[in-house]
């Protein structure tokens, strides 16, 4: 763990993911007022002036005595056309942690650290996390194998040692973890914070619909199929929801695909909008409650609560 850890205060070692169509304002001030950090992506907001005004209501609700912190998502290329503004608009209101997905994070490094924020990368392999180690980050974001949204292939046992043992900044470990024993399985292999994405998809304060919420609710690991099929990416999908729309899972027409289109990320959300996403850690999702809630049970579960006993004393028998 880096010295000084900046995340030593919070509740529990953890971030609410950035999520497309699914983190807003609510979610993050939900997250951070309850101990945890609270992030959403800049695309989210469909306007730079959106950003603004969300980042601005954030910064003001948050201000003075918050046990947790925010961060922003930012796609970080000139394929972005927003990038520019939206660095502007972080710089404004001077986001305690910026995540950024998709290239060389230079020109964020020089912002971000101009005000004391810290800059982490997300990455899905070994060799990315090497090349994004000499960028001058302050955090890797391991994706690991069961990841909602656009997943990694690597099971988080090996990726997350193996990044350790070159790496001596912060390590985020997301993929499958919605438990308080998964947090503290992160911990256990050398991360210092959980991402988890789809523990908060079915928050109250998130902005899933009823019906996605009500689906999350239902299912369990075996409703998730992972498909290149709607992004041209590998992404855990709910199998159930794409037998809602009325296309078969197993037999997805080529004519599905709708890939991101940057002049305005909402345009191709239809992959999103429509069939929603999941990752293996979904059966830990049992109904729909508030962000503090949920909080209150991973911490229980984190510090030994009912759903990680104390092991057992166990010997050899010669
Ligand atoms: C519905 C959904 C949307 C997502 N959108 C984004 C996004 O816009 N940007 C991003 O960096 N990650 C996105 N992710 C990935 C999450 O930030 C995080 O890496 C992932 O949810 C962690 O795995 P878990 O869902 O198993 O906890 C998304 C995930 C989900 C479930």
């Amino acid at each position: 763990m880096p010295e000084g850890n900046a995340f030593a205060g919070l509740r529990l070692p953890a971030i609410a993911a950035p999520m497309f169509l699914v983190s807003g304002p609510e979610l993050v001030v939900a997250s951070a007022r309850s101990g945890i950090v609270g992030a959403m992506p800049a695309a989210n907001a469909r306007t730079g002036d959106d950003l603004d005004r969300w980042c601005r209501t954030i910064r003001e609700t948050l201000a003075g005595d918050c046990p947790g912190s925010w961060s922003i998502n930012l796609v970080a290329n000139r394929r972005n056309p927003r990038v520019e503004h939206d660095l502007g608009v972080i710089r404004r209101h001077e986001v305690p942690l910026v995540v950024t997905a998709l290239g060389s994070p230079a020109a964020v490094i020089e912002a971000v650290h101009s005000y004391g924020g810290l800059v982490f990368a997300d990455v899905i392999s070994i060799e990315q996390a090497r090349k994004a180690a000499t960028w001058g980050v302050d955090g890797l974001v391991l994706i690991c194998a069961g990841a909602g949204g656009h997943t990694g292939q690597l099971s988080p046992f090996a990726f997350v040692p193996e990044v350790r043992s070159f790496w001596d900044g912060y390590i985020v470990a997301g993929g499958g973890i919605a438990t308080g024993a998964g947090i503290r399985g992160a911990l256990a292999l050398g991360a210092d914070l959980a991402y988890l994405g789809t523990r908060f998809i079915a928050a109250a304060e998130s902005m899933a619909s009823d019906n996605y919420r009500a689906m999350l609710v239902e299912a369990g690991g075996a409703d998730i199929i992972c498909t290149d099929a709607f992004t041209g990416i590998p992404n855990n999908m709910l199998r159930p929801s794409i037998v809602r729309a009325g296309i078969d899972p197993d037999n997805i027409p080529p004519a599905c695909r709708s890939t991101l289109n940057f002049e305005d990320p909402h345009s191709g959300a239809k992959a999103w909008r429509d069939i929603w996403s999941a990752g293996h850690g979904v059966g830990a999702i049992t109904a729909v409650e508030p962000v503090e809630a949920i909080v209150a049970s991973l911490e229980r579960e984190f510090r030994g609560g009912d759903a990680f006993p104390a092991p057992v004393e166990w010997r050899r028998t010669a």
